[in-house]
């Protein structure tokens, strides 16, 4: 697939068959999730990978506190509204099950320093800022294979309780979970807020 290609047809897919990805197809992804710039020269990322029913569980046990009260408050305020409150009203009730059910869950994981949680300046966060831009290769190399990925930011110390559940070291973090899969036929696609370039360009000034 071309890379525009790649980059347009890129979406969050939040349904799964249940097909499992090839070794070599994924071993493919996370090389070009490597790819990516990096702040310190250092690509100081590592990824766990769950495929396993028993590991996906002790991993994503902790997603429910997270989602529960959520849940409650957007029940109130999600009937049929907008585009984005369309997207939460699919997305939330499925944060477990676009996981869960994807062929693979891959943890990407940055080291990370002092700086990341208390930052003094935008350069503090260079760590974080660069495993998204691992994230992203991630996600688009998946579009290329034919593949999709569902994505889900840890709330609270949901990160920080998944990285003692898979044995990670104390100082790295995990920016978000990703599930890797084939997309299901029947896959949910939530309508997007879309802009073009022309609407945002300033040129000169803003
Ligand atoms: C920083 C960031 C955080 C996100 N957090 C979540 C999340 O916790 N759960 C989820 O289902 N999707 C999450 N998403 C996916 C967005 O909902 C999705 O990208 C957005 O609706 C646009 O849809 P598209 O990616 O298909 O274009 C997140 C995306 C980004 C970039």
């Amino acid at each position: 697939m071309e890379l525009y290609d790649a980059i347009y047809n890129r979406r969050i897919v939040r349904d799964f068959k249940d097909k499992k990805v090839p070794d070599e197809v994924l071993e493919r992804i996370i090389n070009a999730g490597l790819q990516a710039p990096t702040h310190d020269h250092l690509r100081n990322w590592e990824f766990v990978i769950l495929q396993e029913n028993g590991d996906k569980e002790k991993a994503l046990q902790f997603i429910s506190n997270g989602v529960k009260p959520q849940l409650e408050i957007l029940k109130q305020i999600l009937v049929n509204g907008t585009a984005q409150q369309r997207m939460y009203a699919d997305a939330m009730p499925k944060q477990y099950s676009m996981l869960y059910n994807a062929s693979h869950i891959i943890l990407p994981f940055f080291k990370t320093n002092s700086g990341v949680m208390h930052p003094s300046s935008v350069s503090s966060l260079n760590p974080l800022s660069s495993i998204w831009c691992v994230i992203e290769n991630i996600f688009l190399a998946a579009t290329a294979e034919n593949l999709a990925c569902s994505m889900r930011i840890p709330v609270g110390d949901e990160g920080l309780n998944v990285a003692k559940v898979v044995g990670a070291p104390e100082d790295y973090l995990l920016p978000c979970y990703i599930g890797l899969g084939y997309p299901a036929d029947d896959k949910v696609v939530v309508e997007q807020v879309r802009y073009t370039a022309k609407q945002k360009m300033h040129f000169g000034k803003w």
